[in-house]
């Protein structure tokens, strides 16, 4: 195709995020997100995170440290049934592996489509001829092919940032092919691992008919669509650099002071299930339990934000942490130590640098993840001349790349356990040894190796677009 170096780069997803300065606390995508728009004349368009009475379509433009943003209102029907309902009462469970917790409901159903096609209605007249589109995560499936039936000939990518379920799993959401298929509309499909992406490919062929060709371009009908495994970054430089910061110092000081000289183990997730918090909680107490000598030489500082509270799972989740921290406290804590400070609030990503530096572990052990950043945080604020030990469960997608991490089931409490101890008595050769690999990853593949590698797929040419 012929690049038009005037094309812009138009972000969708379901929550947008203008940048906050030092002084806010935000997730590593939105992060990797602003950091990739600032690089193009490109708008990023999606939800407000607000209600309104009535849904008008109304477009909140805003500019903000380089990067636009363009966010709409929804109705709190909308709300109820699109993103606490479909997305997350129903999407997310599955895909992550807990379907168990899936809800199945024509009404969920019928608000995810109604808010897509919102979304396409009010997002359309934005796009302007040579617009790259790029939609992102399970909010947004059938966003392209609603695009596509509004007359949108431009190229379109879409991206998963949650695993992709094996398709065993996935034949039971009702529907699913009817959804599957609409992500054909797009012309490339990223994914953060081979895994997820074999998955998919799993399903399109053998689910849908599907075929695919040797370069990897699966064809239904008159579609034909690259899916590729492309996984997110951090942007590394900049977390080093917040991690070296004044403010990241205090930190560091404030966390090794109250340490009083006992080694310090973070996790730092939002209150999810599928971040396996109540599972690293028993593993850390079987740790606690199998090696009482080790008891007030270290504490566990887990912090995590409440999320999605008013779905269900997320309000028992976070009822079984409460009671499960405050048990252990009260069985293990002395009167001059607490084995567990757990904080329910999130920090802004300078604090987090200073605590991950100070903190001799990382436990990072979800049961199940699309990638997972604070791995490569952690691992970005570490001192190179004294480096901690990253623990990264073998089930999120970023294990796929970072190897030289202590990898571990998170379901087992003994394998936590053990890690726990292999990590607390590493050498320092070793940490450095295995810091180094670790680092030497998460900058060659930053979040600008992410957008160029997904950009050059769905444009052909990273420099087609305007800069
Ligand atoms: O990483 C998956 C994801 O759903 C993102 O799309 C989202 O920004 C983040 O988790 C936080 O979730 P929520 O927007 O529901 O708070």
């Amino acid at each position: 195709m012929e690049f038009d170096p005037m094309s812009r780069l138009i972000v969708i997803s379901n929550r947008v995020s203008a940048p906050k300065g030092q002084s806010g606390a935000q997730g590593g995508l939105a992060v990797a997100f602003q950091a990739a728009l600032r690089e193009y004349r490109g708008i990023w368009f999606g939800w407000s995170g607000e209600p309104t009475d009535e849904f008008t379509g109304q477009i909140n433009f805003q500019r903000s440290e380089g990067v636009t943003t363009a966010t709409v209102d929804l109705e709190a029907q909308d709300i109820d049934e699109y993103y606490n309902g479909y997305a997350n009462r129903t999407l997310w469970p599955l895909f992550h592996y807990r379907i168990d917790l899936a809800e199945f409901e024509r009404g969920f159903e019928d608000g995810y489509q109604r808010v897509n096609e919102r979304f396409a209605d009010t997002v359309r007249p934005l796009i302007e001829q040579d617009d790259v589109v790029w939609v992102q995560d399970y909010h947004m499936i059938p966003l392209g092919h609603e695009l596509r039936k509004r007359g949108c000939n431009n190229r379109m990518g879409f991206f998963l940032h949650i695993p992709w379920p094996p398709r065993r799993l996935l034949s039971s959401l009702p529907h699913a092919a009817e959804l599957v298929t609409t992500l054909l509309a797009y012309d490339v499909i990223g994914f953060h691992t081979d895994e997820w992406l074999e998955a998919f490919r799993d399903y399109v062929t053998l689910d849908l008919g599907a075929t695919m060709s040797e370069d990897g371009t699966i064809h239904l009908g008159d579609r034909s669509v690259k899916a590729i495994a492309c996984p997110i970054g951090i942007d590394t430089k900049e977390f080093v650099e917040a991690a070296t910061s004044t403010s990241a110092r205090l930190t560091y000081r404030r966390m090794r002071d109250s340490a009083d000289g006992r080694d310090l183990i973070v996790g730092v997730d939002r209150l999810d299930y599928s971040k396996g918090l109540e599972e690293r909680f028993l593993g850390y107490e079987r740790f606690l339990v199998d090696h009482p000598e080790q008891r007030k030489e270290v504490f566990l500082l887990q912090i995590a934000p409440p999320s999605r509270g008013e779905v269900g799972s997320y309000q028992r989740i976070r009822a079984t942490l409460d009671a499960l921290s405050g048990r252990i406290n009260g069985a293990y804590a002395d009167i001059d130590w607490v084995p567990i400070r757990y904080v329910n609030q999130g920090f802004p990503r300078h604090v987090l640098a200073g605590i991950y530096r100070a903190a001799r572990i990382g436990l990072v052990t979800p049961l199940r993840d699309g990638m997972n950043l604070v791995a490569k945080e952690y691992v970005a604020a570490q001192d190179p001349e004294d480096p901690g030990v990253l623990i990264l469960s073998r089930f999120a997608g970023a294990a796929e790349q970072m190897k030289d991490a202590v990898l571990v089931n998170p379901y087992s409490a003994e394998e936590m356990s053990d890690a726990i101890v292999q990590a607390l008595a590493m050498p320092k050769d070793e940490r450095i040894r295995r810091w180094r690999a670790l680092m030497d990853g998460i900058e060659e593949k930053d979040v600008l190796w992410w957008r160029r590698r997904f950009t050059q797929e769905l444009m052909g040419d990273d420099d087609s677009l305007a800069v």
